[in-house]
């Protein structure tokens, strides 16, 4: 027989899924000594003795927060039978820089070196949706996955970042280019961080409560309509509802329309994102994630009006909601030099969009408040018409 001759072997195929099933749970004071919260999560994992616990945390929450270290020190310390604290918590700096350096993601990875954590010992990350998305990472590609918690710290993270099952760094200055998809064993929100965040902050994350109600939830639009006044009063009851809903919308999205690694091209949790996600680039990251989705929403409702989908009463109810909630409707950094249209580079944005999911362009529009449509292209004049309508920066 010649080298080039094949025997007759056939081709051996395999098929397998791996069930995964992780809690968002709510409390308040997650590391006070009487809270079980923490500790239930870890008791019921199936592992026997003390487990093995690397916390990460943001440097906005240490230096808001100054006692948690101790707080978690001392909890660990009066549950030796399940947790071991190794090292002390590592500090990281918080915010979209800690996604830009990949050097922080080598820091992650050197901590879960040095403390010898192993695929049955924890990743323990604290903070908002950027170090959720960097320490994320780092657990995903170390020893191909350690466990990850995450404790998100931001109304963002809580609502829509932390709950859902990806991570990332950003690289060749393209946002979220390296990442993974990989759920944590649970995310604690401990509603008691969001009393420290920054107005933009406490903010920022309404944005994504504004988008998962425009395409899925109509009531939820009402209520939020009905509570900006305590949304912007920052009351944190209220705050804790808009959190539970939205988080409820986003795992219910992951776990039941069939594509939680989102392998198709169809993404509707990111109504309003494609703009948001160049924005934020151009302006190095000056502009919060939320503050950028805040005014992608709005371009694409003005977009979906005069491509002929949203009544012009509709458009208006919603850029008048989220004025009043206090955001930006756009930014200097949308338009063009001659400020006759839209920026190259965001139009551009499409494409890197395009190009991030793969397959088909798939851009979520609105027909009504609280339902979305998919739509396959966009176009430029219109785009141009739409910035154009809004309120100048
Ligand atoms: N993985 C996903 O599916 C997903 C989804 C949406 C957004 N994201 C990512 O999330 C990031 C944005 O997250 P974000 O809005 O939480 O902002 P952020 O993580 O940038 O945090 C904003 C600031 O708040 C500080 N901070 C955090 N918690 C605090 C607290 N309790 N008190 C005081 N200060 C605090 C941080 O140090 C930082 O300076 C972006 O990188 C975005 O791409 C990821
Ligand atoms: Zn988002």
């Amino acid at each position: 027989m010649s080298l080039t001759q094949t025997l007759a072997l056939p081709t051996i195929r395999q098929s397998f899924t791996i069930d995964y099933d992780y809690q968002v749970a709510f409390t308040r004071g997650l590391f006070q000594l009487d809270n079980p919260t923490f500790l239930e999560v870890l008791r019921t994992d199936g592992t026997q003795g003390p487990r093995k616990l690397l916390f990460l945390v943001d440097d906005g929450v240490s230096s808001a927060h100054p006692h948690l270290s101790e707080q978690i020190r001392a909890y660990c310390a009066a549950h030796p039978d399940v947790l071991e604290l190794r090292g002390r918590p590592v500090i990281l700096p918080g915010g979209e820089q800690c996604k830009n350096d990949f050097s922080h993601v080598e820091t992650v990875l050197m901590h879960i070196e040095q403390q010898k954590i192993d695929r049955h010992a924890y990743v323990i990350a604290i903070g908002g949706g950027a170090i959720l998305d960097m320490v994320g990472f780092a657990a995903a590609i170390a020893h191909r996955g350690v466990r990850l918690v995450r404790v998100p710290t931001t109304v963002l993270a809580q609502n829509d970042s932390g709950v859902g099952v990806k991570n990332s760094v950003n690289f060749f200055k393209k946002k979220n280019f390296l990442g993974t998809f990989a759920p944590a064993v649970a995310v604690l929100n401990d509603a008691n961080f969001l009393g420290t965040l920054e107005d933009r902050d406490w903010r920022a994350g309404i944005a994504e409560a504004i988008k998962v109600a425009l395409i899925r939830d109509a009531n939820f639009f009402d209520w939020i309509e009905d509570h900006t006044v305590a949304l912007n009063q920052r009351d944190l009851p209220t705050m804790e509802q808009l959190i539970h809903r939205c988080a409820e919308h986003h795992m219910e999205h992951i776990a039941t329309e069939g594509d939680p690694f989102e392998k198709g091209s169809s993404r509707p949790l990111d109504f309003g994102h494609w703009a948001a996600h160049k924005l934020e680039q151009l302006t190095d990251y000056s502009v919060r994630h939320g503050e950028a989705v805040a005014m992608g929403i709005v371009l694409d409702v003005a977009y979906s009006h005069f491509s002929g989908r949203l009544s012009a009463g509709a458009m208006e109810r919603i850029i008048s909601g989220v004025r009043k909630l206090g955001f930006a409707l756009s930014h200097p950094a949308l338009y063009n030099p001659a400020g006759t249209g839209l920026r190259a580079e965001i139009w551009d944005g499409l494409e890197e969009f395009r190009e991030h999911l793969g397959g088909e362009l798939t851009i979520m529009l609105l027909d009504r408040v609280g339902h979305g449509v998919e739509v396959h292209s966009m176009d430029r004049e219109l785009l141009d018409q739409s910035l154009l309508s809004l309120p100048r920066p």
